[in-house]
């Protein structure tokens, strides 16, 4: 089984009409500047101008394409990394409190598509989270998950539906979750919120931003001053402290024709030794898809890239009678220390507030981050607040993956500068390949593309200075360190680097 060589892009949008954005152009002023216009973004936006805010929205792509349209649309009150882990970290009431927010973030997602009648396909699903004999993971894993379920007070059953698509040995369901179409959601509420007091505008990256009062908003073509900054980019723009307790992973996401009718609506989390894969129905007016998530890779390693794309394809075509796939595509995340996300004010800034570390749990908790946020800006209370506050970022609970990310982050840059010049000649890079070479005794990360033309950038990652690495089946340059990602001729995709990779100096 091959990898595929080409991102065939996601399954999402097909059925609406895209509103379009205009980039900026001259200088204003707001009271919120807020970076990013995926569903945090684009959900604060609603919160704060309706509190009578004036708010500009910059995106750097268009609106509700990034991360959020990568993900698979399930809205879930559980959480990735398994409520019983986050209970073993944190304790007391964590659990029950991260559940209460997430259900309130998926009922907040569903008023607003009833205010305005957005037709995204929201509907209320069940919830499984079950193993199978033959990957049965052996370690109790349904039952722990089953007690921090009920003590969060989420209602469990353990019977296995009769119409189960595939024979399960462990299993429980929480009913009254959701799925929708997270880019036809995103964008139509952007387009209801847009206004005189809402002002939103796509393709504008951000440059550069001053901490100051007003914070100063640098774009290619103008300049937004504004008293408040939230950072909805998934990851902190520059260099912050969060930026060294999270990992940062991809996840391949298919969505596949079947030769036979799709299992009823729901989502299925299959947990198994290595990892878990996310199933879900969905019907759209291209025909009816099965979508599945894969295992996670590390950004920037080919090896576990390539095997997470192989492992996915043979899951679900030994599982499923798979006419044929459709769409391919990789989604990223940022999986916190703690396992629980960094939402609030930014440790060391004035005016600057943050939200990251959603792991794969990102639509329902890019939610929450709105809410969180639009009620300290506004100077009320929360009662999730200090749950999430950037500043627990300390000792006891996140110390272990603190030092590992470091250590990783140090190996690979020793890693790479060490076996540097070992590399190909420019004339020996085939059509497609992606190389780091030294060309002249600079470092260059060089790709020849499909017509034979050579695109050659700085291997060097402007974020702090690691190297990328080829990722062939997306085409980019990938920073294994905290995840910026770069096109063939050095635009950030992704993460946390502002500027491009350089262009070489000849
Ligand atoms: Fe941090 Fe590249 S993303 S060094």
């Amino acid at each position: 089984m091959k990898t595929p060589n080409k991102n065939l892009g996601t399954v999402w949008g097909r059925d609406s009409e895209q509103p379009v954005f205009n980039s900026l152009n001259g200088d204003l002023e707001a009271d919120v500047a807020i970076i990013g216009g995926g569903i945090t973004g684009i959900s604060a936006a609603y919160l704060l101008s309706k509190a009578g805010l004036q708010v500009i929205v910059l995106e750097a792509a268009e609106v509700g394409k990034g991360t959020t349209g990568f993900s698979t649309g399930n809205l879930y009150a559980p959480i990735d990394s398994r409520l019983f882990s986050l209970d073993e970290k944190h304790g007391g009431d964590a659990v029950k409190e991260v559940v209460a927010s997430r259900v309130a973030a998926i009922d907040f997602i569903e008023e607003r598509v009833d205010e305005f009648g957005i037709e995204c396909g929201f509907q209320r699903v069940p919830w499984h989270l079950f193993t199978t004999p033959v990957e049965d993971n052996g370690m109790g894993e349904i039952l722990k998950e089953h007690r921090a379920a009920l003590e969060a007070g989420l209602e469990v059953s353990t019977r296995v539906p009769a119409d189960f698509p595939l024979s399960v040995t462990d299993i429980i369901t929480i009913p009254g979750q959701a799925q929708f179409d997270p880019l036809v959601y995103t964008r139509e509420l952007a387009a209801n919120i847009s206004s005189r007091h809402c002002q939103i505008f796509e393709n504008t990256p951000v440059l550069d931003i001053s901490d100051k009062d007003p914070c100063v908003l640098l774009t290619h073509n103008g300049t937004v001053r504004a008293k408040k900054v939230i950072m909805a980019t998934h990851t902190p723009k520059g260099i912050y402290a969060v930026q060294a307790a999270m990992e940062s992973k991809r996840e391949f996401a298919l969505a596949v024709r079947l030769k036979v009718p799709l299992p009823p609506p729901a989502i299925y989390w299959h947990a198994t030794a290595g990892g878990q894969y996310s199933i879900r129905p969905y019907q759209s007016s291209e025909g009816d898809y099965l979508i599945v998530l894969g295992r996670s890779y590390t950004v920037g390693k080919n090896d576990q890239m390539k095997g997470s794309y192989q492992s996915l394809e043979k899951y679900i075509r030994s599982r499923f009678d798979v006419e044929r796939i459709d769409h391919i595509w990789a989604a990223q995340n940022y999986r916190p220390a703690d396992h629980l996300p960094y939402i609030g004010k930014s440790v060391g800034d004035n005016n600057i507030y943050i939200a990251t570390g959603f792991a794969a749990d990102g639509l329902v908790y890019g939610t929450t981050a709105a809410l969180i946020i639009s009620d300290l800006i506004q100077d009320k209370n929360n009662k999730w607040e200090q749950l999430y506050d950037p500043k627990r970022l300390t000792p006891v609970a996140s110390a272990k993956t603190v030092i590992k990310e470091n250590l990783h982050v140090g190996k690979e840059l020793l890693k790479d500068y060490i076996f540097y010049d070992r590399n190909t000649e420019l004339n020996q890079l085939k059509d497609g390949e992606g190389k780091l070479v030294t060309v002249d005794g600079e470092k260059v990360a060089a790709h020849r593309d499909g017509q034979g033309t050579l695109h050659l950038v700085s291997s060097i990652c402007p974020h702090m200075g690691c190297i990328v690495h080829w990722n062939e089946v997306e085409t980019s340059w990938d920073c294994p360190c905290h995840g910026s990602r770069f096109s063939i001729d050095g635009d950030v995709i992704e993460g946390p680097a502002y500027q491009g990779l350089a262009k070489p100096s000849k």
